[in-house]
């Protein structure tokens, strides 16, 4: 796994500023101060805000600075729901937001902080690069350790008129802190900690293997692979213990700079598309794809897939790289199936008969474009799409 140094060109950018420790949460206003923001509304999901008093410890640490909760995020946040939220934090005069929750309340704080800057809709700033300026302060505060949006520069929101999500991708949007406290995340059950955690995991392997990777995101991405393995286990296993709830937020965090800066792969367009088709969870999907993904990628990327099969464990030593490639897809499968997550697409209900659309519409992803193999054609993406459906992982590494 090496890079020619003499043609590699590259440019990381990770501005986010990281407090983690237990109890860390108690920083918020020092931390939103700091940020020259007295005004601030909290962005939350329904479900934290009523069953856990995460939230409200926050609001009253935060006492005046908070000058409103938006808690009406879903579990798959929409257009909508960003629109809305930028409408109460407009009237009541908030400079700021502090997001509380899992990838969809970062990422609809993050929509609403474009706003709170520059108005609009936010309809009128899908795809990439459409920003000048910095957005509003947005401080986070994950309550999952996945998708790394506390760090990235991506916002995934549901279009439902259009069942596709809409992609936002802009430096400007990049949080201005993460708040990494284990004991937000010691709630979430063994089912979403296991999906969740795979989702960190895919953000890793795509970034090692994207064609942007380069030297700085390889090693944040192996490092989180190596977490990853050692420690998800151990969170799905007892949500109480601090020391993997610790290590999880720390991989879901290196994970999300890896791939903000290396971009993702097919994974994420085949999770985006079965996410807005199907309503299939955005980790669970991943946990399913990636196995698929990496058997076909390995003919372009083996020698990155085999240091992530080393770095869960698997004793490569007497293998070809081919091997160790398709080792490494075989050792996320384990993984993943070890944690009780389904094995094919058809466990998590996407219909055999939507495969096609499927492929055509994942296709157009533009996670799509920076694959370590390149995907060009509709019938690339069928074809791990129905082995991932039917549970076919020829190539096998044994
Ligand atoms: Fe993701």
């Amino acid at each position: 796994m090496a890079h020619d140094a003499e043609d590699l060109s590259f440019l990381f950018f990770a501005p986010t500023r990281i407090v983690y420790g237990v109890n860390s949460a108690a920083d918020v206003a020092v931390e939103l101060r700091n940020l020259g923001c007295d005004k601030a509304v909290i962005v939350t999901d329904q479900s934290l805000y009523d069953n856990t008093d995460l939230v409200k410890k926050i609001e009253k640490t935060l006492g005046t600075m908070c000058v409103g909760v938006y808690s009406d995020v879903p579990s798959d946040s929409g257009l909508h729901v960003v629109n809305r939220g930028y409408a109460f934090a407009r009237d009541l005069g908030a400079t700021g937001v502090v997001s509380v929750g899992g990838g969809s309340v970062i990422d609809t704080a993050k929509g609403i902080a474009i706003l709170l800057k520059e108005g609009g809709q936010l309809e009128d700033y899908q795809g990439f690069r459409t920003l000048t300026r910095k957005v509003a302060a947005h401080v986070c505060l994950p309550t999952t350790a996945g998708t790394g949006s506390e760090v990235t520069h991506i916002a995934v929101i549901k279009d439902s008129d259009k069942r596709q999500k809409l992609v936002l991708g802009d430096h400007h949007i990049i949080p201005d802190v993460a708040i990494l406290d284990p004991v937000l995340t010691a709630g979430l059950p063994p089912g979403l900690t296991a999906a969740t955690g795979m989702d960190a995991l895919s953000h890793a392997v795509e970034a090692i293997t994207s064609s942007q990777r380069e030297p700085i995101t390889d090693a944040l991405g192996l490092h989180a692979i190596r977490l990853i393995g050692e420690w998800l286990p151990l969170a799905v296993k007892n949500g109480g213990d601090l020391s993997a709830r610790g290590h999880m937020l720390v991989a879901a965090t290196l994970a999300g700079a890896a791939f903000s800066n290396a971009q993702a792969g097919l994974a994420h367009a085949i999770a985006h598309t079965v996410g807005a088709r199907h309503g299939v969870h955005h980790g669970l999907a991943k946990a399913v794809a990636m196995p698929y993904v990496m058997r076909f990628n390995n003919s372009h990327v083996a020698a990155e897939q085999a240091a992530i099969a080393e770095a869960l464990g698997v004793d490569t030593r007497d293998m070809e790289v081919e091997q160790a490639g398709l080792a490494a897809a075989d050792a996320v499968a384990r993984l993943s199936t070890g944690l009780g997550l389904p094995a094919t697409l058809k466990d998590v209900g996407v219909p055999g008969n939507d495969l096609e659309a499927c492929a055509q519409v994942a296709l157009s992803d533009g996670a799509i474009t920076y694959n370590g193999k390149p995907v060009f054609d509709a019938s690339q993406v069928l074809s791990v799409l129905s082995n991932a459906w039917t549970g076919d992982s020829t190539p096998r590494s044994r």
